[in-house]
């Protein structure tokens, strides 16, 4: 538990934020289907990340480096992989488990996953089935939760065609598309982040993107890799509205990873009537950049099921913002928060509702009136990372002291979290 009571001052800061999550997933997966020694630099550690990498040691992978800032691994390839001896415990990490689901069907056996109980809560179908069509063999609790077991073997490509926009999905069926005995293609209802496509191709796997169409070819070797980590956009999106909510901020947010597939949240809050400025710095294999935040008067926005993709992870940041500004805000087309970590429409509105806002949940997003005052109050995170994060930002716009129930989570993605906010908060 945590008590926090308004800032009275500016964010005016330049603040590093750790390495990008979905990043360093893929870093530590990919190091696992490659052959060799692979380094992965500016690399999350955290819970989540974690999870990751006791799957891959799980799987035969040895860490022959572990530092805050490097991480290197030596695999024997995707084809040397082992059978786990044990269930593999993918702990909150909804990447973890989904991504690892794909990766397992090169590997000879049975590998059986849980996870916390959030986790266990959280739908695994839309990647059995998928996988199922494939020829991969699984099963798992009723309704399809974990924990589940993947059989590995030889199993076919084809064309999946996913009803969902998920990155977890296609990234699942992507790296079972590397065992497959011929080419895999699967097809998006939107685009949703990219980076499995963009690490492929780095490594030399032969993959084609047309549109929301990507075609995977099945491999024989992985070259190691060798990839340094930009900064989260999702972590920096929490210093971003606290910037833009506090009047005469001046925020400076480095070496973020700008992937136009994450940075839906930048393009909102400039639409809301903050100054965003971007510098780009590095295009290959993902878009670098530094970023600058100014506060500017909010007005109310409209976010659609075409956005929603590029800021899923920010939506709930959307909301706070729209609590301070003019006219109403309406969010749409974002049912997948229902089931995140938490379920957090529900979680979010309770949270901003608690503190005074006018926020009413939709079965797919939110309507909001703005500008309401803010005011302090008890909050339970319900075990979710990013809902703890968001309440201590309201927080520092709140009249009065918020208690902050379960805000331990926040170690999932980012550890460090709230001892930078208390040294930007005691200025
Ligand atoms: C992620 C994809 C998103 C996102 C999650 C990380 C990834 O989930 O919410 O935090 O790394 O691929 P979905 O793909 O299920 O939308």
């Amino acid at each position: 538990m945590i008590r926090l009571t308004p800032w009275r001052h500016p964010l005016s800061a330049t603040v590093t934020v750790p390495g990008d999550k979905s990043l360093t997933h893929r870093g530590i997966l990919f190091a696992a289907v490659a052959s060799g020694v692979s380094r992965v630099t500016g690399w999350l550690d955290a819970q989540d990340t974690r999870s990751s990498l006791r799957l891959v040691q799980q799987l035969g992978v040895e860490v022959k480096e572990l530092t805050p800032e490097t991480l290197v691994l030596e695999s024997p390839g995707l084809f040397g992989l082992r059978e786990p001896e044990d269930v593999v415990d993918c702990g909150n990490s909804g990447t973890t488990i989904r991504l690892a689901a794909g990766l397992v069907s090169a590997v000879p056996g049975l590998t059986v996953f849980t996870g916390d109980v959030s986790l266990r809560k959280r739908p695994m179908r839309r990647v059995l089935e998928p996988l199922a069509s494939l020829g991969v063999r699984s099963l798992a609790r009723q309704d399809g939760y974990a924990p589940f077991a993947v059989a590995g073997g030889p199993h076919q490509g084809g064309t999946v065609e996913m009803t969902v926009a998920s990155a977890q999905v296609k990234s699942s069926l992507l790296l079972a598309g590397l065992s497959a005995s011929d080419p895999l293609t699967v097809r998006e209802p939107v685009a949703s982040r990219d980076h499995t496509e963009r690490l492929l191709a780095y490594l030399g796997v032969p993959i084609r993107v047309t549109g929301t169409t990507v075609t995977v070819e099945p491999v024989s070797r992985v070259d190691p890799l060798d990839f340094a980590v930009p900064g989260d956009p999702s972590s920096a999106a929490f210093w971003a509205a606290l910037a833009a909510l506090l009047p005469d901020s001046r925020l400076y947010l480095p070496h973020l990873l700008l992937n136009p597939t994450r940075t839906g949240f930048f393009q909102v809050l400039e639409r809301m009537g903050a100054s965003v400025r971007s510098t780009v710095v590095q295009t290959a294999p993902e878009m670098v950049g530094d970023v600058e935040i100014l506060p500017g008067r909010l007005t109310a926005t409209r976010v659609t099921a075409e956005d929603v993709p590029s800021l899923i992870d920010e939506i709930p940041l959307v909301a706070l913002l729209a609590t301070q500004a003019e006219g109403v805000t309406e969010i749409q087309g974002a049912h997948e928060l229902r089931v995140k970590e938490s379920d957090r429409i529900q979680v979010t509105a309770d949270i901003l509702s608690r503190m005074g806002a006018a926020v009413e949940p939709r079965p797919d997003g939110f309507r909001i009136e703005g500008p309401t005052r803010l005011k302090g109050a008890e909050i339970d995170a319900h075990g979710d990372h990013r809902m703890a994060m968001l309440a201590a930002v309201a927080a520092a716009i709140a009249d009065g002291e918020t208690v902050i129930h379960g805000a331990e989570a926040v170690a999932i993605s980012y550890p460090g979290f709230m001892a930078q906010y208390a040294q930007n908060a005691g200025r």
